[in-house]
């Protein structure tokens, strides 16, 4: 893919866009012998901005939001936020992961309040966002219920609300659905859109679903075989809304079609 085709859906930003990387690579190991993760990625985001990162397994997405989220270094190039560059862990940034990893011991609203008493930010100041973002997601009855008697999909809205308490710029979610089944992934996307909606997050998501990214994204970012490139940053041009009705118009298919060419004849991204 010509490098002119993959900056085709960059934004011409006379000033600095929220997020931006330029030219970042990342090698595990020795230079010598080490492992290519990520070669010269480019990519800017605009606060408030839904993008989605699709590639096959091992091209380095969750190497990308562990540097963007400051838990790892990028070997050369750089990433900013806001402006700054990141150096490491910041509190403005949420982060889920593909199990919601809650804390059996504690309640429901006590796993979503944890970011907030580690940043000692003060429950009182934020219970009512937290409750109205737990009322979001259709759990406003389970906040005193423990882990262990919620369904996969209510355990993984836990761990999304935990990630929005201290109020973060911006939401990286790595596969946060992958381990659901259909109906109740579906559910979630449409869930999350409402919650992007309300509350203005930028949001950074990774997944394998090219469906999934056709329908939550504004871009979607599509990365090559390790070691992981940019092939293309698309622009889903699809109205909000979206219902899951939209995913079987020929527009939606159509999208569907142009990325999952990038991933050869069988369509396989794995
Ligand atoms: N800590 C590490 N040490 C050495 N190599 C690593 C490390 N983490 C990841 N890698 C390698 O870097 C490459 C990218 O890994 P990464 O986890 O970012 O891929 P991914 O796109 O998230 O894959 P998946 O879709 O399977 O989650 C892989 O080849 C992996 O083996
Ligand atoms: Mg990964």
């Amino acid at each position: 893919m010509p490098a002119t085709e993959a900056a085709s859906a960059q934004k011409d930003h006379g000033a600095q866009p929220f997020i931006r990387a330029s030219n970042v690579g990342k090698i595990y190991g020795s230079v010598e012998d080490g492992v290519t993760a990520l070669e010269d990625i480019n990519v800017d985001i605009d606060r408030g901005e839904f993008v989605l990162v699709v590639g096959p397994s091992g091209c380095g997405k969750s190497t990308f939001m562990r540097i963007l989220a400051g838990l790892d270094h990028a070997t050369s190039g750089h990433l900013s936020m806001g402006g700054e560059r990141i150096t490491g862990p910041r509190q403005d940034v949420g982060v889920v992961f593909q199990s919601a990893v809650l804390f059996p011991w504690r309640t429901v609203l006590e796993n979503v309040l944890l970011p907030i008493d580690i940043q000692k930010r003060g429950r009182d100041k934020n219970m009512e966002r937290v409750r109205g973002l737990l009322d979001l997601v259709g759990l406003a009855d389970f906040e005193n219920r423990y882990p262990a008697e919620l369904s996969g999909g209510m355990q993984q809205r836990v761990g999304i609300v935990r990630s929005l308490a201290h109020d973060p710029a911006i939401l990286l979610m790595d596969e946060p659905f992958g381990a659901l089944d259909a109906m109740t992934r579906d559910h979630m996307n449409i869930e999350l859109q409402r919650l992007w909606a309300a509350n203005h997050k930028t949001i950074l998501f990774i997944t394998h679903s090219i469906p999934e990214a056709v329908f939550l994204a504004d871009r979607v970012v599509v990365m090559t075989p390790r070691p992981g490139r940019i092939a293309e940053i698309m622009k889903i041009d699809l109205p909000r809304d979206r219902t899951l009705d939209m995913m079987s118009s020929p527009e939606f298919g159509e999208y569907v079609r142009r990325i999952r060419a990038h991933f050869g004849s069988t369509g396989a991204l794995d």
